[in-house]
């Protein structure tokens, strides 16, 4: 009985999840966006035997994936240098998500050698100015009110600010068309765990911002992570929808088996425990428990065409 109650109660919670995702997915890209990520869907249903693995990153494709175990073993063994500990975790989790958005940006960086770039949601991440301040101009924008920080977060953050060299720093919602970035002036936008925290409604200024201050050729790389396919094709379609170029469908198919080849990257909940919220929080283990499964993180390349 008590098995019975369990699976309804289950099957109520995902009926109610996708009612919620669909709501989301509308707000985000409103009903002509819903009728085309219903089409690319159908389209990516249609294409089952695309195989993607790392040559994707390597050839510069443009992109919209899950980031796989083979991306993160290739990325780490060809950009030792560009690897970052978890700041906060005493078991430095390198395999964590950020880990893997930020050796993927770095790739991006390192690939396309752009003179200027804006990283978006820095929070206190210092690496890309340490590696690479003195190379290139490096803009970055924080509002710095997201995800009602504590105390030491905020302190965190300023002493960043402090500590980095080359950085010119925007404090402010990147989405609201700042006027100290200017208009086509940028080669690469990036940012790691951050576009989750954008609420739907935001969506589209957010990504017609950053199609303004791009140049023509100038391309975003992103790691965002959602792990839910209809916000996942909703991102996709919103990202389209400010003019980008993107790959024909988005791939969004998750491979969990050694036997499906080339794993998709998930951050179980014990590395979210350790990496980011503190071994010895037992009160937020607790209620970590609660939140059902894992996350993965989707790679994005895209490119702000020539003409
Ligand atoms: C989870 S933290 C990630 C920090 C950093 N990227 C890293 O890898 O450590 C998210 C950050 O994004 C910032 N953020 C969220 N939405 C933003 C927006 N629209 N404009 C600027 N910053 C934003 C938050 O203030 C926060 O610093």
């Amino acid at each position: 009985m008590d098995r019975t109650a369990n699976s309804l109660t289950r099957s109520i919670i995902t009926a109610l999840k996708g009612f919620k995702n669909n709501l989301f997915a509308l707000q985000t890209v409103g009903l002509g966006g819903l009728l085309n990520m219903a089409r690319t869907r159908a389209a990516a249903l249609g294409a089952k035997n695309v195989e993607y693995d790392v040559q994707d990153m390597r050839e510069g494709k443009l992109m919209f994936r899950y980031a796989t175990v083979n991306d993160l073993t290739w990325l780490m063994a060809n950009y030792p240098q560009y690897c970052r500990e978890e700041r906060d975790s005493p078991k430095g989790a390198t395999w964590g998500l950020k880990a893997a958005g930020t050796v993927y940006c770095s790739h991006r960086i390192a690939e396309l050698k752009p003179k200027k770039i804006l990283e978006i949601g820095p929070g206190w991440n210092r690496h890309f100015d340490t590696l690479f301040g003195e190379q290139l101009e490096y803009w970055m924008i924080d509002d710095a009110t997201d995800i009602g920080w504590d105390k030491s977060s905020r302190e965190k953050f300023e002493q960043a600010l402090k500590e980095r060299k080359h950085t010119h720093f925007v404090r402010g919602f990147f989405g609201g068309y700042a006027k100290e970035l200017a208009d086509n002036s940028f080669d690469l936008v990036f940012s790691i765990s951050v576009i989750e925290h954008v609420p739907a409604e935001a969506k589209q200024d957010f990504y017609k911002d950053m199609f303004r201050v791009l140049k023509p050729g100038g391309a975003i790389a992103h790691s965002i992570d959602i792990f839910d396919e209809t916000l996942g094709r909703a991102e996709f379609e919103v990202i389209r929808q400010a003019g980008f170029e993107l790959p024909p469908y988005p791939d969004l198919r998750v491979r969990v088996r050694a036997h499906e080849g080339n794993p998709t990257l998930f951050e179980d909940l014990g590395t979210v425990f350790h990496g980011y919220l503190g071994i010895n929080r037992k009160d937020k283990w607790q209620s970590l428990k609660d939140i059902p499964g894992h996350t993965g993180t989707i790679f994005v390349y895209a490119r702000k065409p020539l003409a």
